[in-house]
């Protein structure tokens, strides 16, 4: 009996299976990179505990240079929570700014342009008049709020890894609000907080040998605010790529 050789069809139906996952997943990733943004007014309702570690889980998956892994993260919930949003709204009325890694020195050309779209994006949503410099303050203010968040993750990066361990931990921030949005759940990343870090520091009791870079505000949006109801666009890819070959 002769027998057949079907071998060369499962080949190509395990590409077609291949290529029909690959854009499956490219297609959930989108959902998710569209779907995230920067979260400013939260309910209080807490993150259960096993989701925090599951979005630490993915988080910790990103690249770092020599797989140095150099984010340190500490998590409040609660009591905590309330207890450190009261202690950084005093420091943030009476303190100096004095970030761990310093500020940029300037915004200008399109980060400029980019930079004001997204500032009048947020006051108009939330009522803001351009010019009163008051009412804007105050929206800023709101950084020291955490915006109502029930959980702040402080970020630390070692001193010593420099420019790299900050970009690796860049890498480690993004995924953290895409594994978060996977769950439902929203972020904030706040280098707001960073213009206090002796506070954080003391406050955390994070060594000198460590910076801190950002918090990152987390919980369930509260999407009925309005500070939460306009999105930010991107730049196309002409401006960002330059294509040689
Ligand atoms: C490292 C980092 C720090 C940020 N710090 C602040 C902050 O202190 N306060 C704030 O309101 N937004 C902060 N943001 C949010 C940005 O303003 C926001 O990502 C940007 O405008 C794009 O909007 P989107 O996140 O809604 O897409 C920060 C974002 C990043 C990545």
């Amino acid at each position: 009996m002769l027998a057949l050789d079907f071998s060369w069809f499962d080949a190509i139906l395990r590409r077609v299976n291949a290529e029909g996952e690959i854009r499956v997943a490219l297609s959930n990733l989108n959902q998710l990179l569209t779907a995230r943004h920067s979260c400013r007014a939260f309910l209080s309702d807490p993150v259960p505990k096993d989701q925090i570690k599951q979005i630490l889980t993915c988080a910790a998956r990103v690249p770092s240079w020599c797989n140095a892994q150099p984010w340190h993260v500490v998590i409040t919930s609660g009591a905590e929570t309330d207890r450190f949003r009261a202690a950084l709204q005093e420091e943030a009325q009476t303190g100096t700014p004095a970030p761990d890694l310093p500020f940029p020195t300037s915004y200008s050309g399109p980060y400029q342009d980019r930079r004001r779209a997204c500032g009048w994006a947020l006051y108009e949503a939330v009522g803001v008049e351009r010019g009163d410099r008051a009412a804007s303050a105050r929206q800023m203010m709101e950084n020291f709020t955490l915006f109502g968040a029930p959980h702040c993750a402080i970020l630390t990066s070692p001193a010593e890894l420099g420019a790299y361990g900050a970009l690796d931990c860049g890498g480690f921030i993004t995924a953290f609000s895409l594994a978060a949005q996977a769950l439902g759940i929203a972020t904030i990343p706040q280098a707001a907080l960073a213009a206090y870090s002796p506070f954080i520091h003391r406050y955390f009791d994070i060594p000198d040998d460590r910076k801190f870079l950002c918090a990152i505000s987390f919980g369930y949006a509260d999407n009925e605010h309005p500070a939460n109801s306009f999105r930010t666009d991107r730049a196309d890819l002409n401006e960002i790529a330059q294509w040689l070959g």
